[in-house]
Order: structure tokens, then C-alpha cells, then sequence
């Protein structure tokens, strides 16, 4: 049993994992139709991890006996400048799901809400993971510079990303 404010807390931050998703598909489009193939089959992914999130807390929700809302879902940017800006903006995107998830869980430890803690807490270790691949590319994009071949061989690399699994 969780309370009706930890309900509409949590209804809220599924909509914003929902959103995760809705801009990372919109990246993936943008970096596919500048070329950038490798770029765009990451943020596929990564788009179909934050599907994983929202099905979390939608289990989460209805396991608590609490309703699930589905809200509507904001538009996203479509354009996201060169291909370091595009992965600033990954970054900047996930310290901000960060700072949500840590309102939660502070929210959660005020309440003496022991479950929804608990529930938490993998998303506070996958938001460290999160930040940090976004903050690795960005660094090898930095190293890069603009020159062709390295920009060919970091989007290569992201091409080879595969769907990590996540525990159930
Ligand atoms: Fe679900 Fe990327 O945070």
C-alpha cells in the first residue's frame, strides 16, 4: 500500500521515462538522417531502455495496488546540432531524470515508504550508469575534435551497443 501522493509521484515519473523514450527516438531519427547510423541505432536502444523504465514502474504501481495513469506525452525536440551537442544533450537529459529520481526517493524516505524505496533504488545505481556512458562519449567526442576518421570510428562504436538486460 502506498500513498495516494506516492501514486501520483509515481504516475508522474513513469510520463517522464515515457517522454526519455519519446526524445531518445527523436535523436535517433535526427542522428540517422545527418548519417550518423551508429549514433542512431544507440539512441534506438536507448530509447527501448526507457520503455523498460516506464514498464518498472507501471509493474511497480500495479503490484501496490495503486492505478496507473497514462498522461500525455510531450514533443520532443527534432533538432539537436553537431554530434557532440547531441550527446550534451543526452547528458543533460539524464543528470535532469537524475534529479527526479533523487526527489523520490526523498519523498519516499520522508513517508517511512520502506517498498518504494527499495523500488527505487535501481534507478538511483542505473541513473550513475546512465550519466556516465553519456559523459564517456561525450569525452571521446571532445578528444575527436572534427575530424572525419575519428567521428567515423566513435560512430562505428556506438553502432555496436547492444539492449543490456535488466534484472526483473
Ligand atoms: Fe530512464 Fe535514462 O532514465
Amino acid at each position: 500500500m502506498i500513498s495516494k501522493k506516492m501514486t501520483e509521484d509515481l504516475n508522474k515519473h513513469l510520463n517522464a521515462e515515457l517522454y526519455s523514450a519519446y526524445l531518445y527516438w527523436s535523436m535517433s531519427a535526427y542522428a540517422s538522417h545527418k548519417g550518423l547510423k551508429g549514433a542512431a541505432s544507440w539512441l534506438y536502444l536507448q530509447a527501448q531502455e526507457e520503455v523498460i523504465h516506464v514498464q518498472k514502474f507501471y509493474a511497480y504501481l500495479d503490484s501496490q495496488g495503486a492505478r496507473v495513469i497514462m498522461e500525455a506525452v510531450g514533443k520532443p525536440p527534432s533538432e539537436f546540432g553537431s554530434f557532440l551537442e547531441l550527446f550534451e544533450g543526452v547528458l543533460a537529459h539524464e543528470q535532469e531524470v537524475t534529479g527526479l529520481v533523487n526527489t523520490l526517493m526523498s519523498k519516499a524516505t520522508g513517508e517511512g515508504d520502506h517498498a518504494t524505496q527499495t523500488f527505487l533504488q535501481w534507478f538511483v545505481t542505473e541513473q550513475v550508469e546512465e550519466e556516465q556512458n553519456a559523459k564517456d562519449i561525450i569525452d571521446r567526442l571532445k578528444l575527436a575534435g572534427d575530424t572525419g576518421p575519428a567521428i567515423f570510428m566513435i560512430d562505428n562504436e556506438l553502432g555496436a551497443r547492444t539492449l543490456a538486460t535488466t534484472p526483473a
